[in-house]
């Protein structure tokens, strides 16, 4: 704790308690869609949350950072310290990184040990991702003009026991959302219906 002010009553006052969901997957998988759609549903429930998203991250905080493991790696550390402090205010987190090494996700974990942390698998194919390429990456990638693309020349590792894995090639994003809504449910995040 930061502060004198006892997380229970921060619980009180959020009526619900704080915890993490850790969205892991290639680009174009569907991270950052489905993080916002749980976010637009977690606040209608009047539930207090925060979206972390690799992108807007490293377009601040982590703009030193480049794609080097290690730099991902610090990347990821960075936003679970972020995470800390915001598990501090009493927030539902949901971070949207691709998060491609297991280690580092691990670490991330070990951060937030004292909190619920929830890593949940975005599962699309690569060829389905490169195929949707919301941001036209790919395309460029296959051009050679960007190197250590995660799946395609830099590594991504699954999480082996996710606490959920969605995929987004079979799934609606609706159908995704409410995976996820249960999953918060089921960890007693947020309050049965
Ligand atoms: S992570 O691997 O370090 O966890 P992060 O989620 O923060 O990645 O950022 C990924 C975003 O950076 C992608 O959605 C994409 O917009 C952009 N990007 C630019 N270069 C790369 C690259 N070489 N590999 C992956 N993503 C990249």
């Amino acid at each position: 704790m930061l502060t004198g002010v006892p997380a229970a009553q921060r619980q009180a006052i959020k009526g619900h308690p704080p915890g993490v969901v850790w969205l892991t997957g290639l680009s174009g998988a569907g991270k950052s869609t489905l993080a916002a759609a749980l976010e637009t549903n977690l606040i209608r429930r009047g539930a207090h949350t925060m979206l972390l998203d690799g992108d807007s991250l490293r377009s601040g905080l982590n703009s030193d950072l480049g794609f080097s493991t290690h730099d991902r790696a610090q990347n990821v550390l960075r936003a679970a310290q972020v995470c800390n402090l915001m598990v501090d205010a009493g927030l539902l987190v949901i971070v949207a990184m691709i998060s491609p090494l297991a280690q580092a996700r691990e670490l991330a974990r070990s951060q937030l040990r004292h909190t619920a942390f929830l890593e949940v698998y975005i599962n699309a194919p690569l060829a389905v991702c490169e195929l949707r390429d919301p941001k036209g990456l790919y395309k460029r990638v296959r051009r050679g003009e960007i190197g250590h693309f995660t799946g395609v020349d830099s590594p991504y590792e699954p999480p082996l026991s996710p606490h959920l894995e969605l995929h987004t090639d079979a799934m609606s994003p609706d159908q995704c959302v409410d995976q996820l809504v249960f999953l918060l449910k089921s960890h007693r995040l947020l309050p049965p219906d």
